[in-house]
């Protein structure tokens, strides 16, 4: 049995690292920019972990040069997640990676992927929504500069301020003053935590940063006490299992700890992450889950709804995103 027809609610995945491999090939020869080196034989991403994944990703992404290449990804993107399902995603775009952190290019961007999700709403019936994402590795002044165009665009498409990036780089407190600056802006928070990082990374994730939901998040399984804290403050975690496995943050889907997790009453939600990179789709997460932990329809359909009570956006797209789930 395969779930691809079941409509999905997505919460966690990269717009830059859902960019389908020929997409930025293409990108790269039209534009005269080698990259050769990031692909392999076959045309997929070429990386050996987690460290040199970023690096990847950060040379697909300087191939997306201008607003129309940014519209085209975004199609393509919907396009590849329409067809697994799903009828609703939130989406990380970072401002560090296209338009160089400056706002009014910044603008620019958003108003081709605005363009692009009302397209994809019209012909695939699916509702795009963006979180605007600093990337940790480039440190707090960076990400203070992601919070400034998070806030300046905060409206009916942006509805979120989070965090990618390398977890292992400083300490969550050094990027308060960014993430208070969104919040006070009226946008929503996640953070990705507890994906490389210990219990202590979602910790203080938690206390500093005061997220709604947190990015992966599976580490806290190894504190329990933390695990209920998470569950009682009713902190939704956005799980990508197809993304941990493959990048080896856990050994293999049978260890994976989403079903610990929820067991011990945490709202758990399921994702992508960054599909052609880590070879997955809301098909195969669900796929996976059914076989592994025994997961059929009901149990399914809970984590589209928990995911739809945890989105970003506003009570009317909710209401209309419920509609294509019943
Ligand atoms: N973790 C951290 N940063 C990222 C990821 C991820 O899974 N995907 C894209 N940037
Ligand atoms: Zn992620």
């Amino acid at each position: 049995m395969s779930y691809r027809a079941m409509p999905k609610v997505e919460l966690h995945l990269h717009l830059e690292g859902g960019a389908p491999p020929a997409f930025i090939r293409g990108l790269a020869k039209e534009k005269n920019i080698d990259i050769s080196g990031i692909f392999d034989e076959q045309g997929g991403y070429l990386y050996r972990d987690f460290e040199h994944f970023l690096q990847v990703y950060e040379a697909a992404c300087t191939t997306l040069t201008g607003p129309e290449e940014f519209r085209r990804l975004t199609l393509a993107v919907l396009e590849e997640s329409a067809a697994h399902g799903v009828v609703y995603s939130e989406t990380f775009v970072s401002p560090d990676f296209c338009g160089g952190g400056d706002v009014g290019a910044w603008r620019e961007y958003l108003a081709a992927m605005v363009e692009a999700a009302d397209e994809a709403e019209r012909t695939m019936g699916i509702t795009l929504k963006g979180i605007v994402t600093c990337i940790r590795h480039m440190g707090p002044e960076q990400a203070k500069t992601a919070a400034k165009c998070a806030a300046e665009t905060k409206g009916d498409f942006i509805v979120g301020y989070g965090m990618a990036g390398a977890e292992m780089v400083g300490r969550p407190g050094d990027f308060a003053y960014s993430f208070d600056m969104a919040r006070e802006a009226g946008l929503r928070i996640t953070c990705h935590a507890g994906e490389w990082g210990g219990p202590d990374m979602v910790a203080d994730t938690i206390r500093d940063l005061a997220p709604e939901r947190i990015g992966h998040g599976i580490n806290a399984i190894k504190d329990l006490a933390l695990v209920d804290q998470i569950a009682e403050q009713g902190i939704v975690l956005e799980v990508c299992p197809g993304s941990n496995v493959f990048l080896n943050a856990v050994p293999s889907w049978e260890a994976h700890p989403i079903a610990k997790l929820r067991d011990r009453g945490v709202k758990v939600t399921v994702s992508t992450d960054d599909p052609p990179f880590f070879h997955t789709t809301m098909t195969d997460e669900f796929d996976m889950l059914a076989r592994t932990f025994g997961w059929e329809e009901e149990v399914l359909s809970e984590l589209n709804q928990t995911a739809l009570d945890a989105a970003f956006c506003d009570d009317k797209t909710k209401e209309a995103v419920a509609k294509r789930l019943a």
